[in-house]
């Protein structure tokens, strides 16, 4: 009897060295034990470390499909799956179509791991509500009840999509941590150990709300994508039972309903002048959080407003919000943020001493599988949404701005200039306000080759030096 030990019950390196030598002495699936962690009988223990193949040459099959389910499989609560795995790529040596044989026993068992394990990080990824850490900055703690081991396996996708927070997921065998460099694995906790409610809450709530389109109710539908024994951890969960039971009426309603006129500009006009700075500002978020001039407004989670001093004399201007700006409600807190915020601390200059806003205030995408891909504004929604920057600049009254791409360089101009030519010779914004053009960070970070991502990036940073030169010196 041969005995495999593993480091630890999701260790896919440990079974995938293990099997790779046992395939090469040809040792049978009958004749190997699978232990995780320390040895459990001391009379094996000499057997535990994968040993040498015997012949060095014999190469084993596998396909890279067996190896992707058998990394999932592995996640699996299953105590047989080690063997099981090892018993499919023993066989596979002798029959490569193996896996197309939906009948054999062992197939069909390798698919239902695989099935209930993909479904589960699914979920994962579906439910995972993160809570704010009180009295800590962009810190966030999230519960979660896997059925699986996924934790190690599911943290990249975490990591990818929110890059720029802070943040734990506790599960109660393993808990995941991403302090924005490194990502680490930690024993399991308890529900007690994540915070309960925040203001994060609400917004769930509100996005919920608003997708529930009552007139396409399907109960069955709802709750075997969204199954109970998630709600617990929902903010959201106490809403569906409201929505379910008024769903009937909403419908009668919309029905009967006279058609809606379609918004005008004059719909978002504000009295400005009545109010003091502040208020005015905060007034003009309020109306613009309610825009519906574009097409695509109704498919963004939420208006991504400018943010910065009243008083700031440097405006900078991006695109539009991206995938990760659009559900945290603020501009350039994803990927091309990160950079973008490194590019400011290079140039000396606090992100909070600058206005940031985007030309366009709503993130346009088109939906591909489970993902939102960006898509480009059309010139008629940067016209549209100018009403909005031109109200943000009357009040912030930028001595300088710097339009970062294409996009920001024609809302503030009013027409299309090059990139390069505005970053060499500057240009007048709508407003008579002087501009200055660079790359927007997106560009850089879609560079393939090193060094043009580091040309760029350092053209970004002597551009953000120029215009803090210019804002800050007339400022003085
Ligand atoms: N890109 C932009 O132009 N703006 C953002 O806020 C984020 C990404």
């Amino acid at each position: 009897m041969r005995v495999a030990r593993l480091d630890s019950e999701t260790d896919f390196e440990g079974w995938r060295g293990h099997a790779r030598a046992l395939l090469c002495d040809g040792v049978a699936p009958e004749d190997v034990t699978w232990q995780v962690g320390e040895a459990q009988d001391s009379l094996f223990s000499i057997l535990d470390a994968p040993a040498p193949p015997r012949d060095a040459g014999y190469k084993p099959r596998v396909s890279k499909q067996f190896l992707a389910d058998a990394k999932l499989a592995l996640c699996h609560r299953d105590e047989g799956r080690f063997g099981l795995l090892y018993r499919l790529i023993y066989r596979m040596q002798e029959n490569g179509q193996l896996l197309s044989n939906t009948v054999d026993d062992d197939v069909i068992r390798l698919n239902a791991l695989v099935k209930s394990v993909s479904r589960d990080r699914h979920k994962m990824r579906a439910f995972v509500r993160f809570r704010a850490v009180k009295d800590e900055d962009d810190t966030f703690i999230a519960w979660f009840e896997p059925e699986h081991r996924i934790v190690e396996e599911n943290a990249p996708f975490f990591v990818r999509r929110f890059t720029n927070m802070t943040w734990s997921i506790l599960t109660p065998y393993c808990s995941a941590h991403w302090d924005r460099k490194t990502l680490r694995f930690g024993p399991g906790a308890a529900r007690e150990d994540a915070p309960d409610g925040d203001a994060l809450e609400d917004l769930w709530r509100t996005y919920f709300a608003a997708i529930f389109n009552p007139a396409r109710l399907k109960v069955k539908a709802m709750t075997s994508e969204m199954p109970k024994k998630y709600w617990k951890n929902l903010p959201e969960a106490d809403l569906i039972a409201p929505l379910i039971a008024s769903a009937q009426k909403s419908t009668a309603g919309m029905v009967e309903a006279a058609p809606t006129a379609p918004k005008r500009l004059a719909d978002y006009a504000f009295a400005e002048p009545d109010l003091a700075p502040g208020d005015a500002l905060a007034e003009m978020r309020r109306k613009a959080s309610a825009c519906a001039l574009c097409d695509h407004a109704c498919h963004a989670t939420q208006t991504v407003f400018g943010e910065g001093p009243l008083d700031a004399p440097l405006m900078v201007v991006g695109e539009q919000p991206g995938d990760l700006e659009d559900i945290a409600g603020r501009p350039f807190v994803g990927p091309a943020g990160q950079l973008f915020d490194e590019a400011l601390e290079e140039a000396g200059l606090a992100r909070d001493a600058v206005y940031v806003t985007n030309a366009v205030k709503h993130f346009r995408f088109t939906p591909k599988g489970k993902k939102r891909i960006h898509q480009s504004p059309k010139v008629s929604h940067i016209d549209h949404c100018r009403w909005w920057l031109k109200a943000e600049r009357k009040l912030i009254k930028p001595r300088m701005t710097l339009a970062m791409g294409a996009t920001a360089i024609r809302a503030l101009a009013g027409r299309a200039i090059p990139v390069s030519e505005a970053r060499e010779s500057g240009f007048d914004c709508f407003d008579g306000r002087p501009g200055i053009a660079t790359v927007h960070p997106a560009a850089i970070l879609r560079q393939t080759g090193a060094a043009e991502a580091d040309a760029l990036r350092a053209s970004l940073v002597a551009d953000l030096r120029r215009a803090k030169a210019q804002a800050f010196a007339t400022a003085a």
